[in-house]
């Protein structure tokens, strides 16, 4: 083929940046979550993985797969057709129900994926506002700045969660020009929090429109599980709320809430939406019965949270450069692709310990880090096993561990 070379160059120079991305072959255990197998190059071997965004082990819950299985049995597969051709099934239509009701909104719109639900969503709803402007924090996932940037509008990047800068954009323009602030919850990477009422405030003050993504918060915070802004007391301020059901919700698929005339003018005019066929119907109940489930169940949330901070308090005693997070978010620095890349592969191939190193661009050069994400199943024995595969790891690779009498403090 002569256009090979390109494709050869390409991943050259990502080897040469030390960011060539290699995936773990796993296979999930239904019912032993968070334990998986490994098919290593040498076999299968056991591992218990530590950074599945599959945050409240939800993937595996009885109802979930029950739905799931009941409904494809009885359903079928696929969809059968995009939503204006055949997709719209019955429980994709009570999933909208259920996660309108779970946001306090009017309505729902279901899509294929949470980054989807970004991309077409934002691009939509900034397109059907005459000559707007788009705020977006500079933190903003790859979803959210692919939606500012197919919206073809003016954009204005605000300092990560600094409202001063926000508030300086929104006065610079004029009162009647529809302005829209999209911005996260929960930043994943992080694992910090919007300001999210001081957020509403300057949106409220300057007559701006609000999109929030709680991709990494709902079903986690909220005393229903509808995220961040709910926690805050602030869900009746914001206007859109975009999440997915492949986190905290164990399947597929993202959606926005908002009032009914928003999701039916983003349903007609979305082409993210249009033109792809509909999730599956039994994606959609096995989504539906996982929102139900932690509707009501105040136990995953709750024990994710003190394992969250169990975790952050081993490693932290242990001296490992733990950064600080309010959040089931639990970032060990490195600061160093490659040995980011190192201590992944010896967790895994001498600990039988999964976690993905996450190097540029997921974030900035100089910050490459492990990102752990404690579960409710992680119980106290593996924690201290983490412990003490992360202690080993970073003597073998020379990499600095803080004074443990300071670590203690
Ligand atoms: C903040 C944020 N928004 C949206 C998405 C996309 O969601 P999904 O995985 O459902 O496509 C992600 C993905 O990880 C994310 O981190």
């Amino acid at each position: 083929m002569p256009y090979d070379h390109f494709f050869s160059a390409a991943l050259a120079r990502l080897h040469a940046e030390r960011r060539y991305r290699v995936f773990a072959d796993l296979e999930r255990i239904a019912g032993r979550f968070p334990h998986a197998t490994w098919h290593s190059p040498n076999g299968p071997r056991p591992v218990v993985i530590w950074c599945s965004n599959d945050y409240l082990g939800m993937g595996q819950h009885p109802k979930v797969i029950g739905a799931m299985v009941e409904t494809a049995t009885r359903m079928g597969a696929g969809a059968g057709g995009t939503r204006n051709i055949s997709g719209t099934n019955h429980p994709l239509v009570e999933l909208e129900r259920e996660l309108a009701d779970l946001h306090d909104k009017e309505a729902a719109l279901v899509f294929t994926s949470g980054y989807v639900s970004n991309e077409t969503g934002i691009a939509t709803i900034a397109r059907l506002l005459p000559n707007c402007v788009i705020l977006s924090d500079a933190w903003n996932h790859n979803s959210m700045i692919e939606g500012v940037r197919c919206a073809g509008v003016e954009k204005k990047i605000w300092r990560h969660n600094d409202i001063d800068h926000l508030e300086e954009f929104l006065a610079a323009e004029a009162p009647e020009r529809p302005k829209l602030i999209v911005f996260e919850a929960l930043y994943s990477m992080d694992g910090d929090v919007a300001p999210v009422n001081q957020i509403c405030d300057v949106a409220e003050r300057y007559g701006a429109m609000t999109f929030i993504d709680e991709v990494h918060s709902a079903g986690m915070y909220g005393p229903r599980g509808a995220g961040i802004a709910a926690r805050e007391g602030a869900l009746h301020r914001i206007d859109v709320v975009e999440g997915t059901l492949a986190k905290a919700f164990g399947c597929l698929g993202g959606y926005i809430a908002a009032s009914a005339d928003i999701i039916d003018a983003v349903r007609s005019y979305a082409t993210g939406f249009i033109f792809t066929t509909a999730l599956p119907p039994a994606v959609c109940a096995a989504a539906t019965a996982a929102i139900r489930h932690l509707k009501t169940s105040r136990w995953e949330r709750g024990r994710h949270q003190d394992q969250a901070a169990r975790v952050k308090a081993v490693l932290n005693a242990a001296g490992l450069p733990v950064m600080p997070t309010d959040t089931h978010i639990v970032p060990v620095m490195v600061a160093d692709p490659e040995k980011c890349k190192e201590a992944s592969d010896l967790l895994l191939a001498e600990h039988g310990i999964y976690v993905q190193p996450i190097n540029y661009p997921t974030v900035p050069r100089g910050t490459e880090r492990l990102r752990i994400t404690p579960t409710p199943y992680h119980d106290d024995s593996l924690i201290d096993a983490l412990a003490e595969a992360l202690v080993d790891v970073w003597g073998r690779l020379g990499l600095p561990l803080r004074c443990r009498a300071l670590a203690a403090e």
